[in-house]
């Protein structure tokens, strides 16, 4: 960690106990942070006025960023679930179709009859039924192969999102500890 890093998460508050601790343990460290504060009070104010807004505008960007990788993987997993309730439906008649068909044959009473409403059957319905099966299956596959692939679209955006905001302030804070080395230099 930079120097300028352990102002800023002092500042800020996010230096965890155990981190102090190590400061503690260190005062040498933690007098060359307050002679970077005093050598040059102005500069130094200067140096965080102007890279703290940046480093809030960075975590801004990773917020946005964020919200958006989830906000893109909900709207498809949306329109994924429009586009299979179709073909959901259409089996389901299909289903119920031949579901009706049994219940027709079924309340046959004339023996003939009955048999002939099943021998129909076994031409016209059974080709649904295989039909039903051999859609079902690509739809199965289908769907678990889109779905992955969201998943895997909204890792790549975050991780995309949380690379480009540890660059960032990375950045700042290496521009950060350059101002205040240029105000201890003065
Ligand atoms: C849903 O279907 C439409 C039209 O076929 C297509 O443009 C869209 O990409 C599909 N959505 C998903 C998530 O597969
Ligand atoms: C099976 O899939 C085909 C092609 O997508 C479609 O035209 C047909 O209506 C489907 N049949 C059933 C019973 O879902
Ligand atoms: C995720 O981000 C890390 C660090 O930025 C990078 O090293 C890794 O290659 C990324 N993974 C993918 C699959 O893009
Ligand atoms: C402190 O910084 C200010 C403004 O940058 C400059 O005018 C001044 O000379 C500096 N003082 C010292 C002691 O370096």
């Amino acid at each position: 960690m930079t120097p300028a890093t352990i102002i800023i998460l002092l500042v800020l508050g996010l230096v965890p106990a155990m981190r102090l601790g190590a400061v503690d343990e260190q005062p040498k460290t933690l007098e060359n942070l307050f002679s970077y504060l005093e050598t040059n009070e102005t500069t130094t104010k200067q140096c965080f006025a102007r890279y703290l807004p940046q480093l809030e505008s960075q975590g801004t960007t990773w917020s946005k960023s964020y919200s958006s990788c989830l906000k893109k993987s909900t709207s498809e997993r949306q329109s994924l679930d429009t586009n299979v309730s179709a073909a959901q439906n259409q089996l389901r008649e299909a289903a119920m179709g031949i579901s009706a068909f049994i219940d027709h044959c079924l309340d046959i009473s004339d023996a003939l009859d009955f048999f002939n409403c099943f021998a129909k059957m076994s031409k016209q319905q059974l080709a649904t039924v295989y039909t039903i099966s051999y859609n079902a299956s690509e739809d199965a596959l289908s769907l678990s192969q889109q779905l992955s692939t969201i998943d895997v679209e909204h890792y790549l955006c975050t991780n995309r999102t949380e690379h480009t905001y540890v660059e960032g302030t990375d950045r700042v804070f290496r521009d950060l500890d350059q101002c205040l080395q240029q105000s201890e230099e003065h």
